[in-house]
């Protein structure tokens, strides 16, 4: 059985989507801060089943040791996690103490009830601003410029650190580049609960009418349209990247880095067209400054996961951008149907 903390999230519930078709228990660990029981019927939907699920914190430590105790557990995979820059700015201390002293909890409960097979959701936001291309993990990893990023550097120290110490752990730090997309039933995809900052959210917003404009940041990076470039990876593809690290760390002792990314950039320009050729959408948009703290480029070398992993992503641009507005369709027509929508923070 694979425990998937923030499974009901937005990368969690593909992981678990895939590790429950592959044959896998799956058991859910998430406090639900962002998300919803609903994320739960959507993976039971697209698999068929219905995944084990605690709605806990990873901070609660007796609740942790309650979970190893009476389920079998083979290995975990951390990705709850508290993820916008913006808030972490105002409110760092929330995120330390989720991102950091969260990792740190579980580790100590894992350690304890001797389950050391452990697969890390890190960033490239690590690489803080390398200007080197593409970033290969031998990048030294930067100053992350917000407390988001320094969490998730933090984070990965602590578990270097503890696998230094003790040789029974097997630790998979996956550096995720930019996921973007949605499951291919369009019935599972990202919820955000806030006013998005990414790119994608944000453009599937305005696409849906929700908001007037897609505001592009910045259009004097040295860039070929002068619009930052990102390495946008299929969630799905992400997904199954978890799933390979998991069968390689069985074997594996000790810290291993890995980034998921296609080794590909497009600029927030290339972005827009795909989606405006793929949907017949148009986004309508509004040229702006550059956003404090973004880097002009940045895509992934993926070249280690290939070898090492046998993973390399599998699908392009336009099918990221299809299968994200057909959940985005998905959605608006819950929404319309029910007169409802199934918010985060109510734990329903
Ligand atoms: P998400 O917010 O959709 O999912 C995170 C989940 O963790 C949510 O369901 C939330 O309720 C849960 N959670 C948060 N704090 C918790 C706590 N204290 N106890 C239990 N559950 C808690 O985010 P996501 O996009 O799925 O990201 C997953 C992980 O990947 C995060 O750690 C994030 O930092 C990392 N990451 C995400 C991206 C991205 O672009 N989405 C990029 C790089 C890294
Ligand atoms: C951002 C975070 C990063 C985090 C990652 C995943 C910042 C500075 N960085 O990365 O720490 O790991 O999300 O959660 O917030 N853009 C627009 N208009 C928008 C939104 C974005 O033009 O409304 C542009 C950005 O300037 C950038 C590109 O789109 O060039 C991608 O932005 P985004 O999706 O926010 O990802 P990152 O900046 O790579």
């Amino acid at each position: 059985m694979i425990l998937v903390t923030g499974g009901a999230g937005y990368i969690g519930s593909h992981v678990a989507v895939e590790l429950m078709a592959q044959g896998d228990e799956v058991l859910i660990l998430d406090n639900l801060c962002n998300s919803s029981r609903g994320a739960l019927e959507r993976i039971a939907q697209v698999t068929g089943r219905m995944p084990g699920f605690i709605y806990a914190d990873i901070r609660n430590r007796r609740v942790l040791d309650t979970v190893f105790r009476d389920y079998p557990i083979d290995a975990v995979v951390h990705c709850a996690g508290l993820k916008a820059v913006g808030e972490s700015v105002r409110e760092p201390l929330r995120y330390y103490a989720t991102n950091v002293g969260g990792s740190v909890t579980l580790c100590q409960a894992m350690a304890d009830a001797g389950v050391m097979r452990l697969v890390f959701s890190s960033s490239a936001t690590v690489y803080g601003d390398c200007t080197q291309m593409p970033i290969a993990e031998t990048c030294p990893t930067g100053q992350p410029t917000n407390p988001y990023g320094q969490s998730k550097l933090m984070a990965e120290h602590v578990m270097r650190s503890m696998a230094a110490s003790d040789p029974r752990w097997s630790v998979g730090l996956l550096r995720y580049f930019n996921p973007i997309g949605a499951h291919r039933s369009g019935q599972l995809g990202e919820m955000p609960s806030q006013t998005p900052n990414n790119l994608l959210p944000y453009l599937l917003q305005v696409a849906n009418r929700e908001r007037a404009v897609l505001r592009v940041f910045g259009t004097d990076y040295p860039t070929a349209d002068g619009t930052g470039i990102r390495d946008y990876v299929h969630v799905l593809d992400l997904a199954e990247g978890h799933l390979r690290a998991l069968d390689y760390l069985r074997q594996a002792p000790g810290v291993h880095v890995w980034n998921l990314g296609t080794g590909r950039g497009h600029s927030v320009l290339e972005v827009v067209s795909a989606f405006e050729r793929v949907t017949g959408v148009t986004v309508p948009l509004s040229f702006e400054s550059r956003r404090a703290g973004d880097v002009a480029r940045c895509w992934a070398d993926p070249s280690k996961a290939a070898q090492q992993l046998g993973w390399t992503a599998r699908r392009d641009l336009e099918c990221m951008l299809e299968d994200a507005w057909r959940w985005q369709c998905y959605l608006a027509a819950q929404v319309e149907a029910q007169g409802l929508f199934q918010l985060p923070n109510t734990g329903r």
